[in-house]
């Protein structure tokens, strides 16, 4: 336990804060020599520092002393004291973005008040001392009314799971405080650190522009009132000011830890003096914390929140440009903007572009300049993108000592030996520099934001551009992301010295020197060090192209342009029917302004029963070895800690998976299958406590084994399952058709899994009841949940209540793999008899979720000269992962032909056994990654005959009345009408003759074009119900049916068709959660065809109820809807109706769509933009077009991470996923969409066989997001083909920006002037 200081006394001489020692204080008075300048004072001492504070959360002020921990986050306070739920968490990692708020304070730079929003998950709740905190129930509400920025969202059809949605809201109204009048390119550019998994941002971002003064008139909202926009204090009645309670020095006594906030760097040198013993951390921003969890403020003895320091808040415009240490991003790129109006600033432009792409805006907002390069420091190959630009202009650390007081000023790259205890930087100096000197920097990374960089560079290039651009005296050239030691590139820079650039000898000698002189790390955690090498040289000479200009051939000239990506837009086009409205009505979801406004409860925001308690996981962290024995002592001595659970206190069976092939064991008992696997449950007084603990039970392991992580090292080993296989499929003979067509045609594609990645993680409450047990899960499959708890707890299902409300998104997620979570709450409930939450932290959830499989796929294909397939063989290689329950190996046999005709077939489906978490059903998860094999087999073929790979696709594309290759008749195909109409809307020839030309111009920019159709087959098999009452008192109605609302909007559609069908007014009808009751042994919610079958239910319900009407009706035509009911129900006719909608495999038919998406590549960086997607998807008769175009573009880009950003990475040694935070897994961003989004709705298609005439949606659009690959794919080809490299290759998923550059094949040869 730390000492607690006494108050610090100042010398008024030279400002040295004291501590007294006894003798020196009596009453009060302090008389002694200064510690530091000798001078004799006498003071009354200052008054004793706060041991407690003030802020504001929405009107309301709180006071807090030390009853939280000194790590409690502001999210933590919102959501444990309850005043948010709509402030959601995730990542915990200031990576998603679901827990923005508004906070409001004083900036010392202007010393006014700003609104900024922040990440309250990283934000520690003891800086927040006088701020003004607004979140999402702070701007308005159903009762007093909701805030424009809430409507928009809702109108604009902007939620689906509604996770994302406050946080959206909340990123908007802090924009809007700073910039009341923006662009749109301005309001996209802010939308770079909140995540949707389900929207594809495209209705998002449309809802924010319409607050954009240059927004079309289409988006602009109406009436939008600035002054609504602002909040007013309740207190003054004014706009806030952000100093709510004041602010003040500040000493708070933790049980392990003491908080200081200092108010004069004097105090803050004391203190650093003081505590030379501890484990000493100073605050700014915290976020650090983010990127390194051992600098989490629970592991400091002494925190000191260096925020109120003025001398580290300063800064200048002047001979320099200082950056005092305080200086948040944000203000420093405002900074740096304002300098380069000052010619010998001008380059500060270039380095507040380059700082703007840290992080993203909330980090920004919060992170400190000094915070950043204090990671550089902390770890050497921290990928700082401040550290690269300050080290490449030349800038000054000025950093002072405290013990002495002493400032010193140091080079970026000397500050990295210097040794940081009791140092403080005080502020950052930027240099003048002259017109001669050239400045670039570069930040290469996997999406278009908010993330690290693979590699980020900085170049200073003195030059004299009138003598063949001399380098005139040493440049620099600075590099992150290399390896621990490297940070610039010595030998070359010392190389250029007095050297022409402009000679081609000169940038021949360079880049070997350089080559020679790179040689980066490799960590199976980061790009390959191939790649990170290529980049520092490409990047160099993109620098050269710059600097020697018109030297260089216009050709390649380009190659030293970045792309730009301009503002995106989209276009949206669907029929609809107003006679039946509200049916086929584009309205948006019923509940999305209560998911933007926070009111919408899921699991995690019901509110705590007495003594509830918390649960997590305890997971292996090896993947492949025997349990010798678990010791959970270490975590059952902290306090807080209520019991540890694992296999053998399991009463019933330990399976979580019901009727399984191989069942799953609840929690592992011996045979450890997997890095992650739960071996036990620590159950806890708080979420907190729950988590920390999980990390102490120590597992002890025995027979460690090598891992299977890879896919091809599995097949190479054979590891496969043999049960519960689907068969090979044959179809004709396809070797003798291959062997005696005109081609062959062999090749192998691979292509990764992806996670889910929903922003409510995996979460289920259990609370004991008279009856049992009530269970409130987060899962698609209340009737398997049941009886998996059933089986776990050995107790009657009837005893077992299940009930979904909502999901915060699921795309197959919570299918089979939400048991575990469910049985292990149910379970600790059941034995300790006390309500208990068990929410998996997303670290857990990204290790013990299992995923969408990854594939490897060999063929052998024949095909006559014009392009006809004769024959396809094929061996189909899906990851299983541990257990084969979920296995998607058979995916092939059913949605592998696509949309395409071949007579003779032979599939081998193949699953492999590995050491990875069992994977799982993710969004078309049998058609993705067939459809995707199929698409690569066919460009194959084009490319091989030469031919447009449009052309030989819609040679071989089925005819209607064809049969498909699993025999079905495909009576209403419509593909080929598709294929003509998209060809025209999209002017597919005419671009593809503009890409063409654009390739021959452009050496190191390429363009690419593709087209990928999709056919998929939707089976009715699944068995709903759906019950419907009518309430005598009022006619007013409700619904509950057994599908789950997990964002597609299948509350919405219920609705609809049950007004439509009792003819009565939508918001007459009620949805009400599902649950075991009513709606018990009903299907999964999966595989699109809920929806419909839900709403066929609620149709059968609805024609029974007016059938008993009928009657009564005839006696009165002319009577209203109430005056019916009423009647109904004195003459005793039952107003209750449900309806079973029984399954069957002969309900099939086929959805299809087809989608071209264009790209442009930078061909040295690897960097690409989507330039345009548009899809043309067959509906049916959509019974919500705003929903189904919501649910197309959702799915798409959804699609578009799998095939391009998200890529999984396991340790080889270990078994464990490396990719386990939102700092490595990277799903798009609002800024990874194409640029140009153009959606239709094909008009006049009825389903002669759909429910409503309408055709499903969730899944079949995101099997045509592989167009972006094979788009990329292409331009690839186009980069090949300047060096003469014609010959195929696979381009593997996913295409991420490194894998996308190593393949175009750009060798130093190449790097030429002309
Ligand atoms: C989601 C996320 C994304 C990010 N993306 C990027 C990125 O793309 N590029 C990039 O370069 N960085 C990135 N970062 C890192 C980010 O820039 C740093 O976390 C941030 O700048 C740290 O500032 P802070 O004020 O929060 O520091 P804190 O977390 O408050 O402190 C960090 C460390 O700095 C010390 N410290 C703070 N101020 C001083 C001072 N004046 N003198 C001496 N020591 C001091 C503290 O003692 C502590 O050890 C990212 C971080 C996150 C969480
Ligand atoms: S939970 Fe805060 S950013 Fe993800
Ligand atoms: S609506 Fe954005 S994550 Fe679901």
């Amino acid at each position: 336990m730390p000492v607690v200081s006494p108050p610090l006394i100042r010398c008024p001489h030279c400002k040295a804060g004291h501590v007294p020692s006894s003798g020196e204080l009596v009453e009060g008075v302090y008389a002694a020599n200064c510690q530091a300048c000798g001078h004799f004072f006498k003071t009354r001492a200052v008054p004793t520092p706060k041991s407690q504070f003030s802020f504001t959360v929405n009107g309301q002020t709180h006071t807090v002393g030390n009853q939280f921990s000194a790590g409690t986050t502001l999210n933590d306070f919102l959501r444990d004291t309850g005043i948010s739920h709509g402030t959601k968490v995730m990542c915990r990692e200031a990576g998603c973005g679901c827990c923005t708020v508004a906070a409001t304070l004083n900036d010392p730079v202007t010393n006014k008040p700003k609104t900024i929003n922040i990440n309250s998950c990283l934000c520690p709740l003891y800086i927040v001392e006088g701020w003004t905190i607004t979140t999402t129930e702070g701007l308005g509400n159903g009762r007093t009314g909701y805030h424009q920025i809430h409507q928009q969202l809702a109108a604009h059809n902007g939620t689906q799971c509604g996770y994302c949605s406050p946080g959206m809201v909340m990123a908007m109204y802090s924009f809007l405080q700073k910039n009341p009048s923006p662009t749109m390119a301005e309001v996209e550019d802010h939308f770079d650190g909140n995540l949707c998994r389900c929207t594809g941002y495209r209705s998002i971002l449309d809802a924010m522009k319409s607050f954009a003064k240059d927004a079309p008139h289409h988006l602009k909202a109406t009436g939008v009132d600035i002054e609504d926009l602002t909040r007013v204090c309740k207190r003054t009645g004014e706009p806030c000011r952000g100093q709510c309670g004041g602010t003040g020095p500040l000493q708070i006594v933790f049980a392990s830890s003491v908080w200081y906030k200092p108010t004069s760097l004097a105090d803050l040198y004391s203190l650093l003096n003081q505590h030379t013993r501890d484990r000493v951390r100073m605050i700014f921003g915290n976020t650090a914390s983010g990127v390194y969890s051992d600098l989490k403020l629970d592991n400091f003895d002494t925190l000191i929140d260096i925020r109120d320091v003025p001398e580290l808040n300063t800064h200048t415009i002047g001979t320099n440009v200082v950056l005092g240490g305080n200086i948040t991003i944000t203000t420093a790129i405002d900074l740096l903007r304002e300098a380069c109006n000052n010619t010998l600033f001008s380059y500060c432009s270039l380095l507040a572009d380059h700082m703007a792409r840290v992080g993203n805006t909330p980090l920004r907002n919060a992170a400190s300049v000094a915070g950043n390069l204090v990671l550089k420091h902390y770890s050497p190959d921290f990928q700082s993108d401040i550290f690269v630009v300050f080290a490449a202009v030349g800038a000054i650390a000025n950093i002072a000592s405290s013990v002495d007081g002493k400032v010193t000023q140091y080079s970026m790259l000397d500050f990295l030996d210097l040794n940081l205890a009791q140092k403080v930087i005080l502020s950052i100096e930027l240099p003048p520099l002259d017109a001669g000197v050239v400045v670039r920097c570069y930040k290469i990374m996997p999406v278009a934001v908010n993330s690290h960089s693979y590699v980020s560079a900085a170049f200073r290039f003195p030059v004299d551009r009138s003598n063949n651009c001399t380098i005139t005296a040493k440049p620099s050239i600075v590099y992150a992301g290399i390896s621990f030691t490297l940070n610039n590139a010595e030998k070359t820079e010392q190389y250029l010295v007095g050297k022409a650039l402009g000679d081609a000898q000169t940038l021949k000698g360079a880049l070997q020197t350089l080559q020679q002189e790179i040689k980066p790390d490799e960590d199976p955690l980061l790009s390959s060090a191939a790649y990170r090498k290529s980049l520092c040289l490409s990047l160099f000479y993109k620098t050269c192209l710059v600097v020697c200009g018109n030297v260089v051939g216009s050709r390649i000239r380009t190659g030293g342009d970045n792309l730009v990506r301009p503002v995106s837009s989209g276009k949206q086009d669907f029929p609809t029917k107003q006679d039946e409205w509200p049916l086929t009505k584009p309205i948006p979801k019923l509940t999305a302004i209560k998911q933007a406004a926070g009111e919408a409860v899921y699991v995690n925001d019901k509110p705590l029963r007495v003594g509830e308690l918390h649960a997590a996981f305890v997971t292996t962290i090896v993947g492949n070895a025997r349990i010798q024995r678990i010791d959970a002592s270490p975590a059952l001595a902290m306090s807080g800690v209520v019991k540890f659970l694992s296999a053998p206190d399991v009463p019933g069976t330990n399976n979580c998976f019901p009727g399984s092939a191989a069942g799953e064991e609840l929690f592992c008992s011996n045979q450890v299958l997997y890095a992650g696997q739960p071996v036990g449950l620590i159950v806890a007084e708080s979420q907190q406590i729950a988590d920390a603990a999980a990390k102490m039970v120590k597992v002890y392991y025995t027979d460690i084994q090598p891992p299977l992580v890879d896919i091809r090292e599995a097949i190479r080993q054979k590891s496969f399952f043999t049960q519960n296989m689907p068969k090979e499929m044959k179809i004709g003979d396809a070797a003798s058709a291959i062997s005696s067509a005109a081609h062959q045609i062999t090749g192998d594609i691979q292509f990764g899994g992806q996670s889910h990645f929903c922003l409510e993680t995996m979460i289920c409450r259990s609370e004991p009841t008279e009856v049992g047990i009530s269970v409130f899960p987060a899962t698609q499959w209340i009737d398997l949940t049941q009886k998996a708890v059933a089986m776990v707890l050995g107790i009657e299902q009837n005893k077992i209540q299940i009930e979904v409300s909502r999901l915060g998104g699921s795309y197959g997620a919570k299918l089979t793999r939400s048991f575990s979570t469910s049985c292990a709450s149910a379970l600790a409930a059941h034995l300790l008899q006390r309500p208990v939450k068990l929410m998996m932290n997303f670290n857990t959830q990204m290790e013990t979720t299992g995923k969408r499989p990854s594939y490897y796929a060999q063929y052998n294909v024949g095909v006559s000269d014009a392009g006809l397939l004769q024959g396809i063989k094929l061996t189909y290689y899906s990851e299983c992962g541990a257990l084969p329950n979920d296995q998607l190996a058979g995916g092939f046999s059913y949605f592998g032909d696509n949309v395409y005709n071949c007579p003779n077939w032979d599939i081998i489906p193949v699953g492999v056994k590995m050491n990875t978490p069992p994977t799982t059903y993710a969004r078309g998860p049998g058609a993705t990654p067939a459809i995707f094999v199929m698409e690569t087999i066919m460009e194959h073929v084009a490319e091989s005959l030469g031919k447009s790979a449009l052309e030989v696709k819609t040679l071989n594309m089925y005819q209607k009345g064809q049969k498909a290759f699993n025999n079905y008749t495909l009576s209403y195909c419509n593909i080929r009408e598709l294929a003509s109409s998209l060809s025209t809307s999209a002017q597919i020839a005419a671009r593809q003759a503009a890409v063409d030309v654009f390739n021959q111009n452009n050496r190191w920019k390429k363009k690419g074009l593709a087209v990928v159709p999709t056919k998929y087959i939707m089976v009715n098999d699944s068995s709903y119900n759906a019950l419907v009452n009518i309430y005598a008192g009022d006619g007013s109605v409700t619904v509950t049916h057994a599908g789950i609302e997990n964002g597609q909007g299948i509350n919405t559609k219920v609705a609809q068709v049950c007004a439509y069908e009792l003819g009565i007014p939508l918001d007459s009808v009620k949805v009400l959660p599902t649950n075991s009751s009513a709606n018990a042994n009903t299907a999964v919610t999966g595989g699109s065809t809920t929806s419909e079958q839900n709403c066929e239910a609620v149709i059968s319900a609805c024609m029974t109820l007016n059938a008993r009407m009928a009657p009564v009706k005839a006696t009165m035509p002319n009577a209203t809807w109430l005056e019916l009911v009423k009647a109904c129900y004195q003459k005793g006719v039952d107003l209750s109706a449900l309806a079973w909608v029984y399954g069957s495999s002969d309900r099939m038919y086929q959805c299809y769509g087809i989608t071209c998406t264009e790209v442009e590549l930078d061909v040295l960086t690897g960097e690409y933009l989507l330039l345009r997607s548009d899809i043309l998807y067959d509906c049916g008769e959509s019974m919500n077009p705003e929903i189904d175009i919501g649910q197309v573009e959702g799915a798409f880009v959804m699609g578009l991470g799998l095939w391009l950003t998200e890529k999984i990475k396991y340790d080889p040694v270990t078994g464990r996923n490396l990719t386990n935070t939102a700092w490595e897994y990277k799903p798009p961003s609002a800024k990874d969409i194409p640029v140009d989004f153009r959606v239709q709705l094909l008009k006049n298609a009825p389903n002669p066989v759909g429910v409503l005439r309408s055709k499903a949606v969730g899944e079949p659009p995101l099997c045509m997001s592989c167009s972006a690959l094979f788009a990329l794919k292409h331009a690839i080809s186009a980069s090949r083909k300047d060096v003469a490299q014609t010959d195929h290759f696979p381009l593997n998923g996913p295409a991420t920006v490194e894998n996308v550059q190593q393949q175009c094949m750009c060798g130093l040869d190449q790097f030429v002037y002309q």
